[in-house]
């Protein structure tokens, strides 16, 4: 999708269609729909049906006319935005994708978005329209031989303001939006066509195109590493797993900080040889979500050249049952020197981070951040709406919620307090994998927290997150690329 910038007025713009935000200025239950644009022709378009009180400018309300009167622009169509005093950046991105995923359904080529005047700048409103119109543009249906080659080609962002800080913010949004996409692509791929292997020859590719550093290493690296936990999980499988290490060191950047991204890389989690249910088994194609949120995030970063050292790290292996597996009861000894009393196969995440932080750690990183689908006790806890979020330092995760406030994504910040790492002391080791029955999110989170140790580190949980259960008007079913834009926002303003 070609992005271009319009200084023009709105109603002047050739397009398919031109996009415009209507929203309402009237206290409580009172409604005074408007068209947030102050170009005349546009207003006169869209005042009849407000008058007839069609259009009233509720959110997601979309309301397409023919052949408006005025315009140049062959369609106007009329995007709801809400209250006016409660009309975010956040629910603009969302009306990009839907004018995107609308739009592109009724074989529209190239529209116009009207930058909407609003309580947030034109810089931010062309940066939402954009990540937007991104994540709106992608569907996973690579695997239907039927798929309909539909495709927005152009997005002309029609907005006031000074050019080059304009376009410099459409060009940033393309990179976090692309990137946001990249991520979303490695995956919805099937474990068949995302082996550790693969995931790892992605992510070299990726790094030779963008100019970043990787290395991967194999089954001996891991263990001449001693990393015993990452190996207890990656010995079950056929499929060699992949350490995958990409560095972004700008000339300029000071020494410190030094921040390590470390992703849960599971490209397939059976549950080894504690065997998950066979239903929903399926969707375990996804365990490698927090891997590629790093790898999109690293993409990103390397584009958009902040002058801060950053270190992706991917720990990428398969979960499998096999005569070569692990089997609860064993014990592990972790990089670190801990050792991990194995209660449960399925708790495999837990077990290559830990490797995965601690090698982070030897490799100078100041400030740790991990994200992993890594609990089915955090979806019970957010459900599919937030993110949960865990920290051992509370000015580290103030500078990660300014980075929320910025990408819009929803997170959820839960405990990691000792009482759960208690619920994960073994009798016969230094610790359990597991933690019992409640609290599961946070046990496996402090679990994690004692291989950060003492750096300051965030911990992510996207299991009920990374993947859409269902399509919203904005966003296709499937991967849904979450914490990749907050990732960048964060390690932009270190
Ligand atoms: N990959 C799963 C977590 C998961 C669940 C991801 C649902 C996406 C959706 C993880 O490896 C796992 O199996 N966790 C176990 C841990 C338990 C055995 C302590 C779980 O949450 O059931
Ligand atoms: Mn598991
Ligand atoms: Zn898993």
């Amino acid at each position: 999708m070609k992005t271009e910038l319009s200084l023009s007025a709105p109603s002047a713009v050739e397009t398919e269609c031109l996009v415009a935000v209507v929203l309402d200025r009237g206290e409580k239950d009172k409604t005074e729909p408007y068209v947030a644009a102050s170009d005349k022709a546009v207003q006169a378009a869209a005042a009849e049906v407000i008058a007839s009180g069609e259009v009233i400018g509720k959110t997601l309300e979309s309301t397409l006319l023919h052949k408006p009167a005025g315009l140049k622009g062959g369609r106007l169509l009329l995007l709801g935005g809400g209250k006016a005093k409660k009309f975010t950046a956040a629910n603009l991105r969302k009306l990009a994708g839907a004018a995107v995923r609308g739009l592109k359904a009724k074989g529209v080529k190239n529209f116009a978005f009207v930058a909407p005047e609003a309580e947030f700048s034109a810089e931010e409103a062309v940066k939402a329209i954009v990540e937007g119109a991104f994540l709106g543009s992608f569907d996973s249906d690579t695997y239907k031989s039927d798929r309909k080659e539909q495709k927005i080609e152009a997005l002309t962002l029609v907005a006031k303001g000074e050019q080059n800080a304009l376009q410099k913010s459409i060009a940033e949004a393309r990179i976090i939006g692309e990137s946001q996409n990249f991520t979303r692509d490695l995956v919805n791929e099937p474990s068949n066509h995302m082996t550790p292997t693969i995931l790892a020859e992605r992510a070299k590719k990726m790094c030779q195109e963008v100019g970043l550093h990787c290395e991967v290493y194999g089954a001996d690296k891991i263990k001449e590493l001693k990393m015993g936990a990452f190996w207890g999980v990656a010995q079950g499988s056929d499929e060699p797993p992949a350490l995958i290490v990409m560095k972004y060191e700008p000339a300029g950047a000071p020494e410190k900080p030094v921040l390590g991204l470390v992703g849960k890389g599971i490209t397939f989690d059976t549950g080894g040889i504690s065997i998950k249910p066979s239903d929903g088994m399926e969707k375990m194609k996804y365990d490698m979500a927090g891997g590629a949120t790093m790898i999109g995030v690293m993409r990103a970063i390397a584009l958009l050249k902040p002058k801060v050292k950053v270190i992706g790290i991917v720990c990428a292996s398969e979960n499998m049952p096999s005569g070569k597996a692990q089997k609860p009861g064993d014990i592990q000894t972790a990089m670190s020197g801990k050792t991990i009393e194995i209660i449960n196969t399925d708790a495999e995440g837990r077990l290559v981070l830990a490797d995965g932080l601690c090698y982070a750690r030897q490799l100078g990183c100041t400030h740790l951040v991990d994200a992993a689908t890594l609990t089915g006790a955090v979806v019970v806890a957010l459900g599919y709406a937030n993110v949960g979020v865990f920290a051992n330092d509370d000015p580290l995760y103030e500078r990660f919620s300014q980075a929320l406030a910025k990408s819009g994504e929803k997170m959820w910040r839960l405990p990691v307090d000792d009482e759960y790492l208690d619920m994960t002391r073994s009798s016969i080791a230094d610790l359990m994998n597991t933690g019992g029955r409640w609290g599961g999110a946070s046990t496996a989170a402090a679990f994690l927290r004692e291989f950060a140790e003492d750096t300051p580190w965030i911990h992510l949980d996207i299991a009920g997150t990374a993947w859409m259960e269902e399509q919203k008007p904005w966003i296709a079913k499937g991967p849904s690329g979450i914490a990749v834009r907050s990732l960048i926002e964060f390690v932009r303003g270190f």
